[in-house]
C-alpha cells in the first residue's frame, strides 16, 4: 500500500513505509515565488493511490504545513474518485470513484496546546485545524497528541499513538536513568509509562504558566540526591519548562540530568539554553529538529495496523 508524502515528513514516511513493508510515494511538492504552495501527484503514482488505501504523512508545523496537508489530501482525494481532467487533455478516459480509504498520519499536531478557550474570544485553534483537516479523510493517527480529549467530538476514527516506548528504550540503552520526572501534571501518564518501562523510580511537578516564555514550579522534594534523572515531556518548545526543573533536580543532589520528548521544536535558542542545563537532549523525528536520535515511524506504525484493522 502508499505512504505518501511532501515537504515536511519524506524521511518519516519512507521510514514507515519501510516499517509497514509499504511502498512510499513521495509527491511533487514546490512553492511559487510568492511562498504560495503547490502539489501534483506523480503520474506514476495514480494508479498505486487507487488500487489501495492510503496513509498520508503530514505535519501540521508550520503554518506552511497545514496548508500543504490540506493540498496534498485535497489532491488525494481528486485521485482516488476519477477526478482527473485537465487542460492538456492528454487523457480522457472515465475513471471510477475508488471509495474510502485515505488515511492521514500525524507526526506533529500543530496548534495542539490551544486545545482549550483559555479566555473569552479565543479561537479552539486545535478543533479547527482537526475540523479542517479531517475533511477528506477516513481516519487519522496522532503521535503523541498533547491532549487527545480535544480530538473527542470528531466523527472519524481516531488512533492516538505514542513513542514512549521506543523513548524508554533510547533512554534504558545510552542515559540508564535512576529516576524518570514528569515536569508537569499533563506529563504524567507518559513519563509513568517511561518509568515503568526502565523499572525505575518516577515523580512529577507541579507547573504554572505565567506566559509563553515563563513559567513556575512548585517547590516538592524528589529523592534524587545521586541519581542520574530523565525528565519526559510531550513537546520542548523554548526549553523553560525543562531547564526550570532540571535546576530543581540539580539543586536536590541530581547527578545528571537528560531531557526527552517526541516533538522538538526547539524555538527561539532553545537547544542553546538547553545545553546550560541538561546533559543531553532526546528526541523523535516527529519534525525536524537537531536532536533527533528516536523514530517516530514504529508508533505511527502501530496506529495504522490498528486503524486499518478497525475500519477496513
Ligand atoms: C505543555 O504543557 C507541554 O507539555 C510542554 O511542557 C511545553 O509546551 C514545553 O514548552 P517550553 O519548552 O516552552 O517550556
Amino acid at each position: 500500500m502508499p505512504v505518501v508524502s511532501g515537504s515536511n515528513a519524506g524521511e518519516l514516511a519512507s521510514s514507515l513505509a519501510a516499517e509497514l513493508n509499504w511502498e512510499h510515494h513521495p509527491l511533487e511538492v514546490r512553492r511559487f515565488p510568492d511562498s504560495e504552495g503547490y502539489v501534483r501527484v506523480p503520474q506514476n503514482s495514480i494508479e498505486s493511490i487507487r488500487s489501495e488505501p492510503v496513509v498520508v504523512v503530514a505535519t501540521t508545523f508550520p503554518d506552511s504545513g497545514i496548508v500543504e496537508a490540506l493540498l496534498i489530501l485535497e489532491a488525494i482525494h481528486d485521485v482516488r474518485k476519477g477526478d482527473l481532467t485537465d487542460l492538456t487533455n492528454e487523457d480522457t478516459r472515465e475513471l471510477d470513484d475508488v471509495g474510502p480509504g485515505i488515511f492521514l498520519a500525524v507526526p506533529y499536531f500543530g496548534y495542539s496546546r490551544q486545545d482549550k478557550r483559555f479566555q473569552r474570544g479565543e479561537v479552539i485553534s486545535a478543533k479547527l485545524l482537526a475540523r479542517l483537516l479531517t475533511r477528506r479523510v477516513d481516519g487519522m493517527i496522532v503521535l503523541d497528541l498533547h491532549a487527545p480529549a480535544v480530538l473527542d467530538d470528531l466523527e472519524l476514527p481516531v488512533s492516538f499513538v505514542s513513542s514512549m516506548p521506543e523513548i524508554a528504550e533510547h533512554l534504558q540503552a545510552n542515559v540508564k536513568p535512576d529516576f524518570v520526572l514528569s515536569p508537569d501534571k499533563g506529563a504524567i501518564e507518559r513519563a509513568n509509562h517511561v518509568a515503568n518501562a526502565i523499572g525505575c523510580r518516577f515523580s512529577y511537578l507541579e507547573k504554572t504558566r505565567i506566559d509563553a516564555h515563563t513559567i513556575e514550579h512548585k517547590a516538592k522534594d524528589l529523592d534524587v540526591d545521586g541519581a542520574i534523572v530523565a525528565i519526559v515531556d510531550d513537546m520542548i518548545s523554548t526549553g523553560g519548562t525543562i531547564c526550570k526543573a532540571s535546576d530543581a533536580l540539580r539543586r536536590q543532589g541530581a547527578v545528571a540530568v537528560h531531557a526527552a520528548c517526541t516533538h522538538g521544536l526547539f524555538t527561539g535558542g532553545a537547544i542553546t539554553r538547553l545545553a546550560n542545563h541538561v546533559d543531553g537532549v532526546h528526541a523523535t523525528d516527529s519534525l525536524p529538529n537537531p536532536r533527533s536520535v528516536v523514530s517516530g515511524a514504529p508508533a505511527i506504525a502501530r496506529g495504522v495496523r490498528e486503524l486499518i484493522n478497525r475500519v477496513l
